[in-house]
């Protein structure tokens, strides 16, 4: 039921948008990714929901059970979900951003490499955001709370967040963005996890924002 509502909303969007965009588009548009809760993506979307400049066009998701998906369809903004076949052997999610005039892409919680075709059409305009202070504590397999165990057993005595171009490999980008805080003798990866969050709600919006106006006023 859900899905059928998503698609309807896409195409929707799509076939306005065909003609709309090449005459009209002054808006720079952002696709977020995302793969499972979508706490992040909720706080981008609503903090750019009266930007004049800067709009939340798309949320995609590689998980049709995504709870991102219901936050995307709740904020009226529509929500397209693939497959692996779909992403790594055809040119339809690299389409339908170039179709809608994706600006940026986002990556908010999103667990798969992405494919050549979309690092090379938005060169340095992919960014990625990860739960500890990379280069450490990155990689395939590091996320959630996996990373936050890994730092207390390492025994470090500080985390936070890292915002990152994306490139062809987990987490190894160019960093744009950290914020680091203070581990205390009784945290717990979920107890890091909240603190995480908190940060990257705080944060990653607004990195967002100064990337775009960077990047548009070169
Ligand atoms: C965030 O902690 C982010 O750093 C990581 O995945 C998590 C996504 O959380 N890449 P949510 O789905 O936005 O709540």
């Amino acid at each position: 039921m859900m899905l059928i509502t998503i698609k309807c909303n896409f195409e929707a969007l799509l076939k306005y948008e065909y003609d709309y965009q090449a005459k009209h588009k002054t808006m720079k548009r952002i696709a977020i990714f995302a793969s499972g809760s979508g706490s992040n993506a909720q706080k981008i979307i609503e903090y750019f929901r009266d930007n004049k400049e800067i709009e939340v066009t798309l949320v995609l998701s590689n998980n049709k059970g995504a709870y991102v998906l219901e936050r995307a369809v709740a904020m009226d903004i529509p929500a397209y979900v693939f497959n692996r076949q779909l992403f790594y052997e055809t040119e339809e999610v690299h389409d339908i951003l170039r179709d809608i005039g994706i600006d940026y892409i986002v990556l908010a919680g999103f667990l798969w490499l992405v494919p050549e075709n979309l690092l090379k059409s938005w060169p340095n305009h992919i960014i990625n955001i990860h739960p500890a202070l990379l280069p450490k504590f990155g990689g395939k397999g590091m996320y959630g709370d996996k990373v936050h165990q890994a730092v207390i057993e390492a025994g470090e005595k500080e985390t936070g967040i890292t915002i990152h171009y994306v490139n062809e490999k987990y987490d190894e980008g160019e960093i744009i963005f950290q914020k680091v805080f203070k581990i205390l003798p009784n945290d717990t990866p979920e107890s890091i996890a909240e603190k995480i969050h908190a940060l990257e709600h705080t944060h990653f919006p607004a990195v967002i924002e100064q990337l775009v106006d960077k990047i548009d006023k070169k």
